[in-house]
């Protein structure tokens, strides 16, 4: 096998040739860059890119591609700089690029159900149009008005509605992205079954830059809900958590669209940092769920929603419950859902975890990094909550004044629970600079070895965010 680090980049001629090739306009150099930002939201440390080079069409990245490839020029693609593995940071001696320009809404087909994009385009814009258009796309995070679609496919990002309409990789039918050579791969292809061979568009869901720059996709539509129904309840243990949550699925005539739980320390923190969210019920109960339902049915469905919230309570397995009773209610109980878009000015020098866990495990995990973390930290703040009907728990650690080394201490904590439950180490966040070091612990020997052997034949120079996902 080659190995990719044996070939230096030639720097200088590179910036040269992207400059004469592509022009001022589109490669800027670092006194051009007006205090312009290079970090994403993980805190991993990000430097100044040789260059920013902004395409504005998918000709222009493959021009750009080819010659960072001929001169071993290491490429960095960055959306919006939302992600929270440090996977669009800048190590050193990369250059940027950034396909802000490339964005819009290129056509609706509404027999297809299908919406094709840029890759630039905001998730939110997205979700507006296609609900303009009667649909519904169904990727839906807290990241929503900054996250580009691009990087949202390339993190294979997850959020509120995985557990109804799965991740960005279940929303795709074709995605176009150029090779580290320049060549373009995948297209404007619209139908669901396509079994050509191996899934070209499922290796780039995921793969962080490291694989492609993808530069436009078409996607799925969903029927829009005409009845969202959305209640907050109030839990007595996990094992209630996992009933009602196996009950909706079973019971719910639309089934469950949302499922998010968040432990008593997430509300309590609300309460106090974030007082205007107005948390309802009680702080005494061990669990809260926002529990969603949609459908198509607006007066059966509240009906049925109502009724099974009645059983629930008679049947002990919810403590108390509030129903939202318009969607300003629900956009409440959303608001403190949505609450982390507040952390970097709540919480600064947290660190934040992104694991997962099969859903009968998933509350035992949070009770051993809890129990964990504050043995050895008692003043720290610890926020525990997460997407729970997919297993998926977020954990949020700080503590004013930590020594420098109590970051590494509190990943270890938190990983070694998560290799003791046989968890993974990223549920959707990904694994960028942040987590490669412990990619290990929930890849195989010979997973690690098919992902590089992928790689390599990809992008046989790792110009391609190099650093990232996986030590090469
Ligand atoms: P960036 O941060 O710019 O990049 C992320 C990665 O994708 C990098 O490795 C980058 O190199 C690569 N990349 C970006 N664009 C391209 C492209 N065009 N081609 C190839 N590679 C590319 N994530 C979830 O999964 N679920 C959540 O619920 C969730 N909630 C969030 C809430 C908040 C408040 C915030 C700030 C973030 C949240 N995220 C969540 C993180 C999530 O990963 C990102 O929001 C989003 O998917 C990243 O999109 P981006 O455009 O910001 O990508
Ligand atoms: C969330 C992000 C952090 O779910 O993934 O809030
Ligand atoms: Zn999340």
């Amino acid at each position: 096998m080659q190995d990719p680090k044996t070939t230096a980049a030639n720097s200088s001629d590179a910036l040269a040739e992207l400059r004469a090739t592509l022009g001022a306009d589109v490669v800027s150099l670092p006194a051009e860059f007006d205090g312009r930002q290079f970090a994403d939201w993980s805190g991993t440390p990000s430097t100044t890119p040789l260059a920013l080079i902004r395409p504005r069409t998918t000709e222009e990245v493959a021009t750009a591609l080819r010659i960072c490839h001929r001169h071993n020029q290491p490429v960095v693609t960055q959306g919006g700089m939302t992600g929270h593995a440090g996977g669009a940071c800048v190590l050193g001696g990369e250059v940027a690029l950034s396909v802000e320009r490339m964005s819009g809404v290129l056509e609706i087909d509404p027999v297809s159900a299908t919406l094709t994009v840029l890759a630039g385009t905001p998730l939110q814009v997205v979700q507006e149009a296609a609900e303009q258009a009667g649909f519904m796309f169904a990727l839906d995070l807290g990241a929503r008005g900054s996250c580009t679609i691009g990087g949202n496919i390339a993190t294979n990002a997850g959020g509120n509605r995985v557990i109804r309409y799965g991740m960005m990789r279940d929303q795709l039918l074709d995605v176009e992205a150029v090779l580290a050579d320049g060549s373009v791969i995948g297209g404007r292809r619209k139908m669901i079954k396509n079994n050509t061979g191996y899934d070209l568009r499922n290796l780039l869901a995921g793969s962080e830059g490291t694989l492609a720059v993808i530069t436009s996709a078409v996607l799925r539509l969903r029927a829009k809900p005409t009845a969202v129904s959305t209640a907050w309840c109030a839990m007595p243990n996990y094992d209630a958590v996992t009933a009602l949550l196996g009950r909706a699925q079973a019971c719910l005539p639309a089934g469950v669209s949302a499922f998010e739980v968040m432990w008593p320390s997430y509300c309590d923190f609300i309460r106090e940092r974030l007082p205007e969210l107005r948390v309802p019920l009680g702080s005494e109960h061990a669990y809260y769920v926002l529990l969603e339902t949609c459908g198509a049915d607006p007066e059966r469905q509240s009906a049925a929603f109502e009724d099974f919230l009645a059983d629930m309570l008679d049947d002990g397995v919810i403590a108390d419950a509030a129903l939202a009773q318009s969607e300003a209610d629900a956009a409440a109980f959303w608001a403190i859902r949505d609450a982390p878009a507040e952390y970097p000015r709540l919480i600064p020098g947290r660190v934040s975890f992104d694991i997962s866990f099969a859903v009968a495990q998933a509350g035992e995990a949070a009770r051993r990094c809890d129990e964990r973390l504050r043995a050895r930290w008692p003043r720290a703040t610890i926020l525990v909550y997460g997407h729970l009907g997919d297993g998926n728990l977020h954990v949020v650690v700080q503590e004013p004044g930590w020594r420098d080394d109590a970051i590494d201490a509190v990943k270890e904590v938190v990983y070694e629970v998560t290799g003791e439950l046989g968890g993974s180490v990223s549920a959707e966040h990904g694994i960028g600079e942040e987590k490669l070091k412990v990619l290990g612990l929930s890849r195989s020997p010979a997973e690690l070895a098919a992902m590089k052997a992928i790689k390599l034949a990809l992008d046989p120079r790792n110009i391609l965010n190099p650093g990232k996902v996986i030590a090469m």
